[in-house]
Order: structure tokens, then sequence, then C-alpha cells
């Protein structure tokens, strides 16, 4: 698909964001856990999720999907859907809880953006420490549960969103077992599950802190929740309206999750909160030095975005990431739009600011392709972005919400 933007917007207006998709994800894998009914609130509607509710039905859950509201019944289910390609990342966190649920779970090797290696040996090795037998295949990963230990510690090698995720959610339904995960992620998505799985019955306590606590249950309850805010798609919004010199009004934030404010009123943001609503205007933008790193730190799916923010401030401005070793596809786009950018290993340093112009540009991962897309939306001219459905994974009616606050945007 090939979107044609139409430059020097100005954003302006209201705009509403909806439930995180890093959230949805991870508790619509949760929910299998409880062979009860389960309703989910605030379900984005996103590519990324239509994938995990095909993986669902799949293993033979009843999923209805509508209104951005998931009802679903899990019995009954399959332990091996090793034959269906997963295109999304999350789709690891099933093999845990699957393999709780049904005595053996085998499932492909999980896809995703291509942003580096993305490996899972953080995710196997803490299985493995849990008393599971794991064999990983050309394309596919099993999982057995052999033992049942009384008390199990895993320290993280790394503070991955997903291992923690997926830890936690099968150490829930180990009834016997006290798991104690240390050096843990500690996303606003991590509490959302903890609070989610807590909803159903589970006993965990700790998220968003670097230690969670786990005492194994053995039975799940029917539950109702609402996913929190997508602060990601929230930032990505805050920084096309002060790239553009605009002023916006975003709706549906969980205001605790904001980590991007700080670095965003550093570069020149006047940004106020109240409830559920955050007011965000430009003043003179000033360069800025920032490097991604798990939360609270600069999130790394606001890097790209931020880069481009950077060519129109005033000033040396660096911006390094330091989560994945392969998330700087945006900068080669960029620079056919005109933008100067050096970059030394993970590092790009930028001189603005920058004026960009209209090019034929492609998206590759779904972060890059926000950037590339806000980028076209304040270039002078027009730009056509191919393989701008990647967008549909992470942003919601995102051609909708840009044409309302004044990005002229049309797809064909
Ligand atoms: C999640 C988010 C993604 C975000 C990322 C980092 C979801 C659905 N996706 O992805 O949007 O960009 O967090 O904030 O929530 N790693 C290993 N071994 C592992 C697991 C991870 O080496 O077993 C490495 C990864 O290659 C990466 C880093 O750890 O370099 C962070 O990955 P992780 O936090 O696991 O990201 P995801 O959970 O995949």
């Amino acid at each position: 698909m090939i979107a044609k933007v139409w430059g020097n917007s100005k954003i302006r207006g209201e705009v509403s964001i909806g439930g995180a998709k890093n959230a949805a994800l991870p508790i619509l894998v949760a929910s299998i856990l409880s062979s009860k009914r389960i309703e989910i609130l605030r379900i984005p509607d996103l590519a990324d999720v239509r994938e995990m509710i095909s993986m669902l039905r799949a293993l033979g859950v009843d999923v209805s999907f509508e209104n951005n509201s998931i009802s679903m019944l899990s019995t009954n289910l399959n332990s091996d859907i090793s034959a269906f390609p997963s295109k999304i990342r999350a789709s690891i966190l099933l093999l845990g809880p699957l393999a709780l649920k049904t005595g053996k779970a085998k499932i492909s090797y999980p896809g995703g953006c291509s942003i580096g290696k993305r490996p899972i040996d953080i995710h196997l090795d803490g299985l493995r420490k849990l008393g599971f037998d794991v064999s990983v295949g050309e394309e596919f990963v099993e999982a057995v549960p052999i033992h049942r230990y009384k008390q199990v510690d895993i320290r993280l090698g790394f503070p991955s969103v997903g291992a923690t995720e997926h830890l936690m959610t099968t150490a829930s339904m180990m009834r016997g077992t006290e798991t104690r995960l240390l050096n843990c992620a500690r996303e606003p998505e991590i509490v959302d599950l903890q609070r989610f799985l807590n909803s159903m019955g589970a006993r965990i306590s700790g998220a968003g802190t670097s230690k969670i606590c786990i005492t194994g249950v053995s039975q799940f309850l029917s539950a109702r929740y609402e996913v929190i805010g997508d602060r990601i798609e929230a930032g990505t919004y805050a920084i096309a309206t002060m790239a553009s010199g605009g002023k916006l009004v975003i709706k549906g934030v969980t205001p605790s999750t904001l980590n991007f404010v700080g670095v965003l009123q550093k570069i020149g943001g006047i940004i106020s909160i109240k409830d559920d609503s955050m007011c965000i205007k430009a003043s003179d933008l000033k360069s800025i030095k920032v490097f991604t790193a798990p939360y609270p730190g600069f999130p790394t799916d606001l890097q790209p975005q931020i880069t481009v923010l950077a060519c129109k401030a005033k000033g040396i401005s660096e911006i390094s990431e330091k989560i994945f070793e392969n998330r700087l596809g945006h900068v080669e786009e960029l620079r056919k739009m005109g933008a100067i950018l050096d970059v030394a290993g993970q590092t790009i340093r930028v001189k603005g600011p920058q004026v960009l112009h209209g090019a034929r540009v492609v998206g590759k991962d779904l972060r890059e392709t926000a950037a590339i897309t806000i980028a076209s939306a304040i270039a002078n001219g027009t730009s056509e972005i191919e393989n701008f459905e990647i967008l549909f994974r992470g942003y919601e009616k995102v051609v909708e919400k840009l044409n309302k606050i004044g990005v002229r945007i049309a797809t064909s």
C-alpha cells in the first residue's frame, strides 16, 4: 500500500488514542489461563492484535472482537500450532501458558519487526528454570512442563519486556511454586498485565519494580478488564505536533505511564496533563542528547520519531539506540527527504534546524514508518510512502486520525 502525504502540515485539534498494543497482546495471551469467559475492553483494532486473535483461534479459543472489546472462552486447546506462521514476536508468550494448559506446546518461531536479532534465549532459559523441557527447531519451539519446584529464583540477563511477561504469566499458573523474578523489566504494560492476572485470581506482586513475586495458583476465574492507553501512540502524536509547530489535545492517555514527557519538555514542548487528557504545543525547539533505555528510560519505540523532531530543533542533537542493534532504518529514508544525519555506531547526530522535502520513501519497521510519516507531514511538497500498511500494526485508524488533525493523507 502506498500513502500519499501532502506536506507543510500544522497539526491542530484533538485526537483520541486507543488501548496499548503492548498491554493488549500479553493480556490476550494470559486470558488462555482461565477456562471461564474473559472480557477485555479497549482492545485496539490493529493488525498485530488481529494476528494474535488468529493464533488464539488456531489454538481453539472461541474469540469475538467487536467495538474494541474481546470476549473469549478457552476450553479444549490444541497444543500444536507450529503449522501456523507467527508473524508477531509476542506469539512466544504463548509457549509457557499453553504448555501448562495442554501438557505440551509447539509453536512456530516468533516473527515481528526486523529490528535486530531479537533472540528468545531469556524466555527459554527462564522456562527451563521453571522446570520445563524446551527444544528449539529450525522453525518451531516446543515446551513440556517436567518438574514442579517449590521455590524458583530467576535473574533475567536483561530486563526484557516480553520475557518478564512470559515468565510472570507462566509462573502464575504453577500451583505449589513460589517464583521470584529478578532484574525484571518495569514497563507500565507489565503492571497492567499483573493487574489483569490478579483480577482473574493470580497472586502476583511487584510488577513495575525489578523484583516480581508470584505464588502459583491452579484455578482462574472469569474477568472483565480495560487495557491502559497506548503511551507510544500518544508519544508519536505529541512528537508529530511539536515537529509541525502545532497544538494538540491527546485524549485517553494514562498519565502515570508517559515516560517521554520530560524529554519533550527539554526540547521545547509545552505540556499539560489533566485527568486522561494531555495538551501539547511547541515553543522554540532546542537540541537534545537522548538515549533509549528500559523503562523508565526513554522508549526505543519513540526513537525514530524523535530523530525527525531533532531535525527541526536548533543545535546539535544526539540520539542513541541502546535496546535494538538494527533500529536505524529511518535514517536512510530521512536522507531521501534531505535530512543530513551522521551515524556512528548506534548514535545519530543531527544539526538542526533542517528543511525536509517530499520524497518517495519506504516503510520497513513499525516505528520507523511512524517517523517517516511525521517527516512527510512536515516536509515541503508531497511524499509517497511504500509499505504504509506496516503502520496498521500499531496505530489504530491512523489515516482518519491524521486527516482529522490537519495532515492530508490518502492511501491507494
Ligand atoms: C517489547 C515491545 C516492543 C519494544 C520492546 C522494548 C511488545 C509486544 N513489544 O518487545 O514494542 O520495542 O519491548 O521496549 O511489548 N532480548 C534477548 N533475549 C530475549 C529477549 C530479548 O536478547 O530472550 C533482547 C532483544 O533482542 C532486545 C532487548 O532484549 O535487544 C529488548 O527486547 P524485549 O524487551 O524482550 O522486547 P520485546 O518484549 O520483544
